[in-house]
């Protein structure tokens, strides 16, 4: 029974329940005109206290295609936050107007905590370094369309490991299936931290590591691309040193096998060349428009409305 809860972190879902929101996510895409009034009288508040274009537009777009309405900010400095209200206090009271909150935040647990207030589900949009479950079921219903299921995979993660909130819940989420593989790419610097390693050893999942990506490409499924992210570093000295690590490009793309797929959260800079974007195994735009769907069936599960 997913009315009512929270999502914080990409396995606060059960397995079958993230094949009960994909499966109505594919439903919703084969016939959208049959879903377009079922959360008619229901409020979307989107509270973005981190800049975003695809969660908080694609959030924003699934509730009005659902037949809602939506409310919110999308820079806390036009929020009573910027007079010094806490968390906690914004969260009370915008959950006594609407019916559910959209949030990302740069700290990390600001959605756990947003939840102990809240009258109303909380969805964790991104907070800090932490997790983006969202993003997770867009990257797995893309995915499941894509690949057709989610075992069995070799999955390539590369760029930014170590603050790429993205990398850390999908890793966790792939890891609860049969036979998939991990190979994490990436700058000694930017390395995947060591929480998400345990729990995969713990876990029992294959993982190996790589400095190069043109070593291990050939041998992926699916090429997870990440942005190295200067809004996370301290120094912009490591920033620039670091954030043209590795460049997709199609030398690197004609190494990789027929059936390989390429994603990425977007948004990037420079790690994916322009010239990928014309490969047919390039899905990172197909990627952002899965994620409206699986945001529309997220929207109507919790608030129950189906
Ligand atoms: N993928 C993602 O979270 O993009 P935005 O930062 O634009 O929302």
């Amino acid at each position: 029974m997913l009315k009512g809860r929270n999502l914080i972190k990409p396995n606060d879902l059960t397995v079958s329940e993230i094949d009960e929101i994909c499966a109505l996510a594919e439903q919703i895409i084969v016939d959208p005109n049959s879903f377009n009034e079922v959360c008619r009288g229901k409020i979307l508040a989107t509270l973005f206290f981190e800049p975003s274009t695809r969660t908080r537009l694609s959030f924003e777009a699934a509730m009005l295609h659902l037949g809602g309405s939506v409310e919110g900010f999308s820079d806390a400095a036009n929020s009573s936050t910027a007079k010094g209200e806490s968390l906690a206090d914004t969260i009370r009271t915008v959950s006594s107007y609407v019916d559910v909150i959209a949030m990302r935040n740069p700290k990390e647990g600001a959605a756990l905590l947003a939840s102990r207030y809240s009258s109303c589900p909380i969805i964790n949009a991104g907070d800090g370094g932490h997790f983006h479950p969202t993003q997770t079921l867009t990257d797995m219903l893309t995915i499941r369309a894509l690949k057709g299921g989610f075992e069995g995979h070799t999955i390539g993660f590369c760029g930014d490991l170590k603050f790429g909130r993205t990398v850390h819940s999908l890793s966790e989420a792939m890891s609860r299936y049969k036979n998939n593989k991990f190979v994490f790419i990436s700058p000694k610097e930017l390395a995947v931290p060591e929480y998400i390693t345990q729990y995969l050893n713990d876990a029992g999942v294959e993982y190996t590591t790589a400095e190069r990506l043109e070593s291990v490409i050939g041998d992926l499924d699916i090429l997870y691309m990440t942005r190295v992210q200067k809004e996370r570093f301290f120094n912009e000295q490591d920033y620039i040193r670091l954030k043209d690590s590795y460049i997709l490009d199609n030398q690197k793309m004609s190494l990789a096998r027929k059936n390989m797929i390429v994603l990425h959260p977007l948004p990037r800079v420079n790690e994916i060349a322009p010239e990928v974007d014309d490969d047919p195994r390039a899905a990172y735009f197909k990627q952002v428009k899965y994620g409206m769907y699986v945001r529309m069936a997220l929207i109507a599960k919790l608030t129950g409305v189906l």
